[in-house]
């Protein structure tokens, strides 16, 4: 039997992220294996990703439930009888209640592409640029109630350039992505990702280093 960490990836979209993992856990000393990847959407052009590394993938459609209780309990139930021990968000587009949260509690984690606290919620890349801001990235964080909230993990920097659209930047921050997400899931499968206080830290490296600096900011 593998001792890898069991992963539960769950989308809704593209799956970029979902196959930056995928390509991860192909590495042979990764220490993390994606045990199940949800799809709320039928059609989610991820889905291709899970299937062509054959990887379990199902589709739990939230429209075919008469209410959310219903829908997270199936997805809860999936994920469980899969053994998950750690529930990835990546690219899925439904809140998630106390109900299904409780339960995963410090095992439910989500990619944001903003810098949080800053630009939670959608159209993150225009709202950072109309602001005026000088940098962006992406978030992972422990999710809890509410929108794109909870304890953050680690961060990865970006620079935002003047003649920037919001499609040059989600590119620039997307890359960063897939290399913060496989880190951050290698890091819970070390047992390295801690509490201290209200913060989070990951042991044995310093603290800057969860944050990582695209090397395209030079000195
Ligand atoms: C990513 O930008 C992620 O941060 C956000 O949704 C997007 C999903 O992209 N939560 P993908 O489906 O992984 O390509």
């Amino acid at each position: 039997m593998s001792n890898k960490l069991k992963i539960g990836v769950l989308i809704s979209g593209q799956g970029s992220n979902l196959k930056a993992l995928i390509n991860a856990c192909k590495e042979p000393n990764f220490p993390v294996e994606i045990a199940l990847v949800i799809s709320n959407v039928t059609n989610a052009k991820g889905i291709k990703h899970a299937k062509s590394a054959d990887i379990s993938c199902i589709i739990i459609d939230h429209k075919k439930y008469i209410n959310r209780k219903d829908f997270e309990a199936a997805m809860t139930q999936s994920l469980s009888e899969a053994k998950v021990e750690l529930v990835c968000l990546a690219g899925f587009m439904r809140l998630l209640s106390e109900q299904f949260i409780k339960p995963w509690l410090n095992r439910l984690i989500n990619i944001h592409p903003s810098l949080l606290p800053s630009f939670k919620g959608l159209n993150v890349h225009d709202r950072a640029i109309k602001a005026g801001a000088k940098f962006s990235g992406c978030t992972v964080h422990f999710v809890r109630n509410g929108v794109d909230n909870g304890p953050i993990i680690a961060q990865s920097v970006v620079p935002i350039y003047n003649d920037d659209t919001s499609i040059d930047l989600a590119k620039r921050i997307l890359e960063q992505e897939h290399r913060l997400y496989p880190s951050v899931v290698r890091w819970f499968a070390e047992d390295r990702v801690k509490f201290q206080g209200q913060r989070v830290v990951v042991t044995g490296i310093d603290p800057p280093s969860t944050v990582m600096i695209n090397p395209s900011l030079g000195s």
